[in-house]
């Protein structure tokens, strides 16, 4: 029996889950916790170890997402549950979101449309922002989501500089050891890391001192891996130029004074959210879950180290 904790995106997808499987919400599934086999969850819920451990019976977890941070990894591998992932196909939309953010900032778009809409247009002009062309974007965490943001990067004439555990072959020139050492030679640096208790606070006090006043802060990753206190203290003395975030600490209720500053742009947690990828991460939940139900090999099964 699978427990659905949360609907998915789009209908479609949700309406084929309850269709194909024996599938309960999760107060339903609470009720009989020994039936439920497997856990269909979305990245940003993902499924605590409190709850894992009321699933004696669990044997699989589909996540609709690639973070798998909110997921008591120890235990899965202790329980032998299997966890899959939805790798790939939301790669472009993750990175098209980040520069999205980064063109917003850079052109002041969320300010110039309130710009015309309150009026303030006829009073004063619009304050300039900044081009792209011949900046350097430093990328923190250069997997799949990192490697496609430079790309669309370098289509802006931006110079890519990255810091990862490793340096990747080809691009050694660009590598920088720590994130202290990227935001020091970036003018914007993008988040685009894995979550998780390696990159808690990975971005604080004094990587937000070396990227300076003139530099903007992209997170599409985990609200996890910026220190906020740090964050809000340096946007608000002038530390950093500005910040465009799409994740949180916490969620779905940030922390007002990141929406209180006039040098902050933020999105609910989206950057993923888009028809055609939501849609491509629905059918890898489902053929996982069919590949589950069905004793065939699991389609996209995350390798779980020790
Ligand atoms: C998810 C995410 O799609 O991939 C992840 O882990 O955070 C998002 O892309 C989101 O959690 C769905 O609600």
């Amino acid at each position: 029996m699978l427990m659905l904790r949360s609907p998915l995106q789009p209908q479609e997808i949700t309406d084929e889950i309850r269709a194909r499987f024996d599938t309960r919400d999760e107060a339903a599934a609470l009720a009989d916790p020994s039936r439920i086999t497997a856990v269909a969850t979305k990245g940003d819920i993902g499924l605590p170890a409190d709850l894992m451990a009321r699933l004696p019976a669990l044997q699989m977890i589909a996540v609709y997402g690639v973070g798998v941070d909110r997921i008591d990894l120890d235990q899965a591998r202790d329980r032998e549950i299997a966890v899959t992932t939805t790798p790939g196909v939301l790669t472009d939309a993750v990175a098209e979101h980040a520069l999205a953010l980064l063109l917003s900032a850079a052109r002041r778009i969320v300010a110039g449309d309130a710009h015309v809409r309150t009026g303030a247009w006829a009073k004063a002009k619009l304050d300039l922002g900044f081009g792209l062309k011949g900046k350097t974007v430093g990328i923190l965490g250069y997997g799949r989501i990192g490697r496609r943001i430079a790309e669309l990067a370098r289509g802006f004439g931006m110079t890519v500089i990255y810091s990862d555990l490793a340096a990747v072959p080809d691009e050694e020139a660009g590598y920088r050891a720590t994130p202290e050492a990227l935001a020091r030679d970036a003018d914007v640096l993008i988040v685009a890391a894995a979550g998780g208790d390696g990159t808690n606070g990975l971005v604080g006090a004094d990587v937000l001192r070396a990227l300076g006043p003139d530099g903007m802060l992209i997170n599409v990753a985990r609200g996890s891996i910026v220190d906020e206190e740090a964050l809000i203290s340096a946007l608000g003395n002038g530390d950093v130029g500005g910040a465009a975030l799409d994740v949180f600490q916490d969620e779905p209720s940030p922390r007002h004074e990141i929406m209180d500053l006039p040098n902050t742009i933020v999105t609910p947690h989206v950057s993923s959210a888009t028809t055609d990828a939501r849609r491509a991460m629905g059918r890898l939940v489902i053929d996982n879950l069919a590949a589950f139900f069905d004793g065939r090999p699991l389609v996209t099964p995350l390798e779980v180290k020790k």
